[in-house]
């Protein structure tokens, strides 16, 4: 087929509803609640049976309404468990060694429950559930009911819960997680591990993802005004006959730049509840978005019916264009622009796949300090945060799919992806897939390919797609049909040959490098799983650093590239298996620490002046011998000194290093960097050290919100007397919080680390047998009223004993069909006992109903008698003997008390003793705020180093509308 010469898109986009707005935030009924905080969590697949699809309401075991999660972990979402799990050599090295997915049942289910009340004054609101990624295989109940089944761990999923909701009172959610399968060939979490979502609307509202905006240019240069298309799609649950739009855009420094305003009929009686409505303004002296000048505009959309102000939603956006030119390579903003990106996982040291928003931003200020100007949300859908960070910090992204399908359920994900990030300035490109290789090359590939492209373009005619491609010089399939050619890999003739015959398509460089390196290491090491850090390692399919970028950076029709990766993720430890746990390929190591590519990046993808030298100069054993030693750099020329003495001067060439070979003698190896007049512009040195005497603790940002969710990022690391790093340290540290602060997870990019990145605290927690169960039949009500037989001076010495149970026993099913009785059993507490935090009761089953009462007090029914019932009894137990009576009633076949029953006293958590050694001296805390004012402490001790102390401040604000 042939290409059009330019794809060109034009865009006023706009970035999903952030903030409040606030001159009429008042009037509209839209609350965007966070629903991250205070679940309960259980790991384990203790509930198989649970979910009943025979009847509604029907599931049982944590999924039904009254199941007690008292003795479950408290956790705040993102959470990920498989962070949480010790390394193990016998599961799946791709996935980073974590025993969960195949093979591992046990660790692969976990369960989630959340309460909330929803006050009477909401009933007339529509409420909206949204989870922005679970991984994976999510079942989701709301009290009791079943409302969605949703397999994939990349999208999201909402539902409206309206009809189920308890208005005026309390309501769960319970959550049933499956990774027993994974999705992916990297590692991939487990869990609840983004964004849990309330949102309340008026009947008459703005639809989720339901507001596109985009503008044109004439000619796709952005140099007269912006021609603004506003879609806006509406819910009117009410049958309203009219109602209105206005919307106001607000520029960059808060001036009001455009309105627009319409009234619209609709047919009451439409079986169709939503409606689409177009509009359009203009702006006509525009403020451009770019990665280097993150402009952000707002919109604010007001819904009106019956006089009444019924919704308003403030969303950012940014004006710019993109395009990608067959010869010019990727257009922005009408100019040439290269594509210096970086394909990423979501994976960081400490939290796994659960990333809070703030380590988004930290990520990406980190991938911009080497001159990263892109993302490729390698091989999914991002979370939307990244896509925020990315607008306001200035970052382009290539939104990639999970997987390439045209069927229905695909198209649908597809669907909901582009609705809900198309309009972010930062998305430039969609991705259909990933080297499918199974099906890439054949026709139906390409059908399918062309399916999910049209796809796009109906639903965003802004923005091309691509497709990161592992063929060379082939055209069959996939890459004769989509717009733009990606090529992961084939540097080289290839790609050359390939642009000669098909010079009308677009080419970019969706993914290249997978150079491997670690930090901090100088030699190849099989037996620990490092990589030198020299650019010399890549495996097969790949290439040096330098070899791939040089060779895009002359042919500016490649558009750039993506490089495999920016960080160092959990598994695909390339070139090497256990011990190796995390890949190698990053840019950056897990924790985000640069490694010597980094300054090579950073001199050619930036405008700094750079001059890095490598190794580190602490070769103890090595004197005489030749060390390698390159000066990454982009001064013209550079001169090397050991110990004040003159090495030579040598020319850097473009895109390119300089190595010297230099006889090793401690001291000081230093380097002056030249202009193009031989001006010195950049001085360094690397020093032999001496030992590590003292830990040094640095956080990234010493002020952050007291929100619950900010994070700071802290440098763990040892230095000398005279307060130099030590390169090679491996201290182990301890670590300590004080104040309105937690430590959240430890790290070091150790790729062959097995410690734990993250320490859970310790729930103290005993068990006392209830035993010497007596029973006789009684008449019992089916309800929790009162019968003699449940009074505490009963006198039950003359009824039926029960012998303990013994595993399989099942003599203890005395009752027959349509019988019912009474069962007692007295426990002596102690006032040491009842100071537990929570006391539960436990039953082994209860066959087939069961009323439960303490001293008295109702405080539990159960209908399951597969059920093993928990119920939370601290507030009806006293000092002394205390008296539980169980009324049963069998409904068919044997029945009655299972004798196996337990109190469990639980203590308060137990602050972990958190601890990580150095690799090659550094390592890294990541420190959560909770919402308590005050300053956040870290110390940090280790056997033969003076501690360290350092100190954030927590500010109010930034809190989010959050469900209590
Ligand atoms: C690519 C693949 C990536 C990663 C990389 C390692 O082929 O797309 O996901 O596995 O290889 O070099």
């Amino acid at each position: 087929m042939r290409f059009p010469k330019l794809i060109w898109t034009s865009v006023i986009t706009l970035a999903s509803a952030l903030f409040t707005p606030g001159a009429f935030a008042a009037d509209s009924p839209r609350e965007h609640l966070s629903l991250d905080l205070n679940w309960r969590f259980h790991l384990g697949d203790d509930w198989p049976d649970a979910l009943h699809l025979d009847k509604a309401g029907a599931s049982t075991g944590p999924a039904a309404e009254k199941f007690s999660d008292k003795s479950w972990r408290s956790v705040d979402i993102p959470h990920d468990w498989a962070i949480e799990l010790p390394f193990d050599k016998s599961s799946d090295g791709s996935h980073g060694f974590k025993p969960v997915g195949p093979g591992f049942t046990k660790n692969s289910i976990g369960w989630y429950r959340r309460t909330f009340e929803l006050p009477e004054e909401d009933s007339g609101k529509r409420i909206w559930l949204t989870f922005d990624g679970v991984f994976r295989d999510t079942t989701v109940w709301v009290n009791g009911w079943l409302i969605k089944r949703h397999e994939s761990g990349y999208y999201p999923f909402r539902e409206d819960i309206t009809d189920v909701a308890h208005f005026g009172g309390k309501n769960v959610i319970s959550v049933r997680v499956d990774a027993s399968k994974f999705e992916g060939w990297f590692y991939e979490g487990a869990g609840i591990y983004r964004h849990v979502w309330l949102d309340k609307t008026a009947p008459v509202a703005i639809a989720p993802d339901g507001i596109f905006v985009h503008a044109d240019f004439k000619d796709n240069v952005p140099t007269g005004p912006a021609d603004v298309r506003i879609e806006t799609k509406v819910i009117n649950d009410l049958r309203v006959s009219s109602f209105q739009i206005a919307q106001e855009i607000l520029d960059p420094d808060g001036n009001s730049v455009a309105k627009t305003q319409d009234s619209y009929t609709c047919d009451p009686s439409s079986l169709d509840h939503t409606v689409t409505k177009d509009a359009s303004t203009a702006i006509g002296t525009p403020i451009l978005w770019s990665p280097e000048s993150p402009k952000l505009y707002k919109l604010i959309t007001t819904v009106e019916s019956d006089g009444k102000v019924v919704d308003q939603k403030t969303t950012e956006f940014g004006i710019r264009t993109v395009g990608f030119d067959p010869n010019n390579g990727f257009l922005l903003n009408g100019k040439h622009y290269e594509l210096q990106g970086t394909c990423n996982h979501q994976d960081m040291a400490g939290i796994g796949a659960a990333l809070p928003d703030s380590v988004q931003y930290f990520r990406v200020k980190k991938l911009k300090e080497f001159g990263c100007n892109s993302i490729r949300t390698s091989h999914n859908p991002p979370t939307p945060e990244l896509l925020e960070a990315c607008d306001h910090l200035g970052m382009l992204v290539m939104d990639e799919s999970r997987l390439l399908g045209s069927d229905s359920e695909n198209l649908k994900k597809w669907d909901d992806q582009i609705r809900r990030d198309r309009n972010h300035p930062s998305v430039a490109i969609w991705s259909v897939a990933n080297e499918e290789f199974s099906v890439q090359d054949s026709p139906q590939g390409g059908n399918v390919a062309r399916t999910m492209q049209d796809f796009v373009h109906r639903l965003d005619p802004t923005r091309p797609v691509t497709y990161a491609a592992p063929e060379g010089d082939t055209f069959a399939g996939i890459n004769g049909v989509i717009q733009v050619r990606g090529w992961n890999y084939h540097v080289g003739q290839d790609m050359d040959n390939y642009h000669a015959k098909h010079p009308d398509q677009p080419e970019v460089g969706t993914e290249q490098a997978s150079t491997v390196s670690t930090r901090g290491i100088y030699a190849n090491d099989k037996v620990r799983g490092y990589v030198s850090s020299y650019d010399d390692n890549a495996p097969s399919w790949a290439t040096t650093t330098e070899r791939w970028w040089s060779y895009f950076a002359d042919r500016p029709w490649l558009s750039g590239g993506f490089v495999w990766t920016g960080f160092d993720y959990r598994g695909e430890p390339t070139p090497y298996s256990w011990p190796c746990i995390n890949s190698h390929f990053g840019i950056l190591d897990t924790c985000g620490f640069p490694k010597d590519n980094f300054y090579y990046y950073q001199s050619w993808w930036t405008t700094n002046v750079v001059l890095h030298l490598l190794p580190h100069w602490n070769w103890p054993g090595k004197e005489g011998q030749e060390i390698r030693v390159d000066a990454l750099s982009n001064c013209k020329q550079v001169e090397l000194f050991l110990n004040g003495q003159s090495l030579g001067k040598q020319t850097m060439k473009p895109n390119s290093k300089l190595k010297w070979d230099v006889k090793y003698a401690p001291g000081t190896l230093s380097a002056k960097g030249f202009d193009d007049a031989g001006n010195v512009i950049a001085e360094t040195k690397v020093e032999t050290t001496g030992d590590a005497t003292a830990i040094r603790l640095v956080p990234d940002r010493t002020t952050i919100n007291a929100n619950g969710e900010d994070v700071s990022i802290f440098t763990v690391s040892a230095v000398d007397a005279q307060g130099r790093t030590v390169p090679v340290a491996q201290n182990n540290i301890h670590f300590a919080i004080d104040g309105a602060g937690k430590i959240l997870g430890v790290g070091n990019g150790d790729p062959s680390c097995h410690e734990p990145d993250t320490y859970i605290p310790e729930i103290p927690s005993r068990t006392v047998a209830i035993s010497g169960w007596r029973w006789q039949q009684a008449k019992v009500p089916h309800r929790d009223a009162l019968v003699p037989e449940y009074a505490a001076d009963f006198d039950d010495s003359s009824w039926n004993t029960i012998k303990p149970k013994t595993d399989g026993d099942t003599g203890f099913l005395v009752l027959h069909q349509g019988q019912s009785a009474v069962y007692r059993a007295h426990v002596t507490l102690t006032a040491e006992d009842l100071a537990s935090d929570n006391i539960q009761v436990r039953f082994g089953g209860i066959d087939d109903h069961g009323w439960v009462f303490v001293n008295q007090q109702f405080v539990g029914q159960s209908a399951d008698w597969e059920d093993q019932p928990a119920y939370d009894i601290k507030k009806a137990l006293h000092v002394g003997d205390n008296i539980i009576a169980v009324g049963v009633f069998n409904e068919s076949g044997e029945g009655g008390l299972n004798p196996d029953v337990n109190l469990e006293l639980m203590g308060k958590p137990l602050a972990a003793a958190w601890s990580r050694s150095l690799f090659n001296g550094l390592a890294e805390v990541l420190v959560q705020s909770t919402r308590d004012a005050g300053d956040i402490k870290l110390t940090a001790i280790a056997d033969g180093l003076q501690p360290a102390t350092a100190t954030v401040t927590t500010v109010p604000g930034g809190v989010r509308p959050s469900v209590p």
